[in-house]
């Protein structure tokens, strides 16, 4: 007996790294996946999920292309009769400093990760918004899970990633505001930001494989908070977002308003503010940029 026994979900990206991990153990606790991704990788992780007992299809398409991800929802929609969570994935990385980046840089990678997750929970919201009105008052609402995906550079800003880090941060603050307005309708939205070995950070020594002991940057160990928060035992969890690494999980607090200082019944003048500058940053040892990752970990 699976977690999710009977759940119809889909994995974007899911063709390599922390993807294929979640498409995986999504198909190991029973859910009926499709595995997305734009290359014939999608094929072999389906054939690796059916050879060991699970039920899994191929969509090769771009989430970034408004019809493929129609198509990618309701076409599973179509083949499975419904669709219960969406674990928006995939993406890409083009690096570079403010003053090289590339128009193409720029678009690709807002397109793949921010359009990307906003066109397939468009229309899966679309497709659980008609269910739950169908529903109608009184009837059984059916709870629906979209877990996102962030990163540490959408947090905390990563040098070199204008492109990567904004559409990560959207992403955050499309967690929110998709879980505000589906919530009402039994979906719960979710958010992880991932740190783990893949094809797409397997250059940096950081993440090399120990010769013994805990491998903490194996992608598998993103996937069992992705497989919880997919599941009933997180009904109502809501608008979270989390660092998921190796045997850490860390959730992250919400911007909240820090210090305030009011001028009273009158607009602020520069010299006012200078003289209450100490108020304003009370508590901060520097009021320069705070230094990437500077989270308590
Ligand atoms: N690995 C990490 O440490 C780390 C850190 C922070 C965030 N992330 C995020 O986790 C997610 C997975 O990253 P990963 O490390 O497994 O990367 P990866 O490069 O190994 O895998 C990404 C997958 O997405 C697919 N993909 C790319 N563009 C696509 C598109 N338009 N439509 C469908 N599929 C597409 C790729 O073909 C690939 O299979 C990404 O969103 C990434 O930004 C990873």
């Amino acid at each position: 007996m699976g977690a999710l026994d009977g759940k119809v979900a889909i994995v974007t990206g899911a063709g390599q790294g922390v993807g294929r991990c979640h498409a995986e153990l999504l198909a190991e606790e029973g859910a009926t996946v499709v595995v997305n991704d734009v290359t014939d990788a999608a094929d072999d992780v389906v054939a690796a999920i059916t050879a060991s007992g699970g039920k899994a299809s191929a969509f090769k398409g771009s989430v970034a292309n408004w019809a493929d991800a129609e198509e990618l929802v309701n076409g599973t929609i179509a083949k499975y009769g419904d669709l219960d969570i969406l674990v928006n994935n995939a993406g890409i990385l083009r690096d570079a400093m403010v003053f090289s980046m590339t128009e193409e840089q720029w678009d690709i990678v807002i397109d793949v990760h921010l359009k990307g997750h906003f066109a397939c929970s468009h229309f899966a919201a679309m497709h659980w918004r008609n269910a739950a009105k169908a529903a109608g008052e009184g009837g059984v609402l059916k709870r629906r899970k979209i877990v996102n995906t962030s990163s540490e550079s959408g947090l905390f800003g990563g040098t070199a990633q204008s492109n990567y880090g904004s559409a990560k941060g959207g992403i955050i603050t499309m967690t929110v505001i998709h879980a505000r307005e589906l919530g009402k309708y039994g979906v719960d939205v979710n958010c992880i930001a991932p740190r783990a070995r893949t094809p797409m950070t397997e250059g940096s020594p950081m993440f090399a494989k120990p010769e013994s002991g805990f491998d903490r940057y194996d992608p598998a160990h993103i996937s069992p908070m992705v497989g919880w928060l997919s599941a009933p035992a997180s009904d109502g969890v809501n608008g979270q977002v989390f660092i998921v690494t190796g045997e850490e999980i860390h959730r992250i607090q919400q911007h909240i308003v820090a210090t305030s200082i009011r001028a009273g019944q009158q607009r602020w003048t520069l010299d006012g503010i200078t003289a209450n500058k100490d108020q304003l940053f009370a508590g901060m040892t520097s009021t320069d940029v705070a230094p990437f990752g500077s989270l308590a970990m």
